[in-house]
């Protein structure tokens, strides 16, 4: 039997509208924006105060679905990629499905950090291309301001909210679609960017709290070198086993964590910075979320077009990383 490709045949997103700028960070911490625009590409950051994750994923999801025509019903499963769910239990994806009125779904939560969009997605394809189902959420979704410790310089000026989502169906045309992946982990990264309370490892105690033992870690350092490495070395790879030059590809589509990684990835890629999708000036790092987003903001702005062969590529807290070869098969929105 001939495999069934999946295709991405809708796309949304939400950003919260409460702006978070450098120089507001420059109150709260000892930073200024020359600095952070320096390392990091970021000048704000968007926050979400009007309640939980399942908020975003909720608006990002009903987008998608008016766009597409389709109702929540016919929606097989649901997939949340997120470090940041409303609670360890239920999973979002439930909390969504009930939200949404996605009464046919089951669902569940994909943990793989910045890499989780990507992980979900790799999931989610194999769904389609089995046959077993027809339509799949994906979603990258992360409040990670619910997380971020606001005295920390080191992390603070990094973080923002947000929430994406495609809808994966079988493919029409068979050369469209998700055409291959490689997808790593490597656990001995868990030292160097991790959140060590609230799991069974340090259950939540006044302590754990003292500690600041619920936010997130970063030996920014440590991650950055393994990053650079890990993120151009994969979407390499992708290049190579397609035999893909620089000139083939259309849009690199990078995870969004700091403006030297996606550089030193699109340059061992052999692409153009002008064909590099990149918001992290206005976003920030938004986790799972980032790169969905993009896809989002692209295809709204009419620049992501049929036919095109893109790579998405991340890395993120496993450590987690991974690349993917799209031909881009959703038509750009009709003009109003
Ligand atoms: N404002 C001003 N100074 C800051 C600062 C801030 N917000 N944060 C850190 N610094 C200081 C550090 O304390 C350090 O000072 P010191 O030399 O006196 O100790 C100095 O700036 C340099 O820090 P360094 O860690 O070398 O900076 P960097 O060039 O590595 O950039 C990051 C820091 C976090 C931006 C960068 O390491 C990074 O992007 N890491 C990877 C992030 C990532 O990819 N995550 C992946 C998945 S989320």
């Amino acid at each position: 039997m001939e495999l069934r490709r999946a295709a991405i045949t809708a796309v949304g997103h939400y950003v919260p509208e409460k702006i978070l700028t450098n120089a507001e960070l420059e109150k709260m911490v000892d930073t200024n924006d020359e600095w952070i625009r320096t390392r990091t590409g970021i000048r704000e950051r968007h926050i979400f105060d009007q309640g939980p994750t399942s908020e975003m994923v909720v608006k990002a999801v009903q987008n998608l679905l008016l766009h597409r025509g389709v109702s929540a019903e016919e929606i097989d499963l649901i997939i949340v990629a997120t470090i940041t769910p409303d609670m360890m239990l239920p999973a979002t994806a439930c909390v969504v499905q009930e939200k949404i009125g996605a009464k046919n779904a089951w669902g569940f939560d994909l943990n793989a950090a910045c890499s989780g969009f990507l992980y979900a997605l790799s999931v989610g394809a194999r769904f389609i291309e089995s046959g077993v189902h027809s339509k799949v959420l994906v979603i990258g979704a992360d409040k990670m301001s619910s997380i971020t410790d606001y005295t920390d310089r080191n992390t603070c000026v990094l973080f923002g909210d947000a929430a994406g989502a495609v809808l994966l169906e079988p493919s029409v045309e068979k050369e469209y679609g998700i055409l291959d992946q490689c997808m790593y982990s490597d656990g001995s990264g868990g030292a160097y960017l991790n959140l060590k309370a609230g799991g069974s490892l340090n259950p939540p105690t006044h302590e754990t709290i003292d500690k600041k033992m619920h936010y997130v870690f970063q030996d920014g350092k440590a991650v950055f070198k393994s990053a650079v490495v890990c993120m151009a070395d994969v979407s390499d790879e992708i290049m190579n086993r397609n035999k893909l030059k620089g000139c083939d590809i259309a849009w690199l589509v990078p995870h969004q964590a700091n403006l030297r990684i996606i550089d030193a990835t699109a340059q061992r890629m052999g692409i153009d910075s002008s064909k590099v999708m990149m918001n992290i000036d206005k976003y920030g790092n938004t986790t799972a979320a980032t790169i969905p987003l993009c896809l989002s903001e692209w295809w709204q702005a009419g620049k992501l077009q049929r036919g095109q062969k893109i790579v998405l590529a991340a890395f993120g807290a496993g450590y987690t990383w991974g690349s993917m070869l799209i031909q881009w098969s959703l038509a750009s929105p009709e003009k109003p």
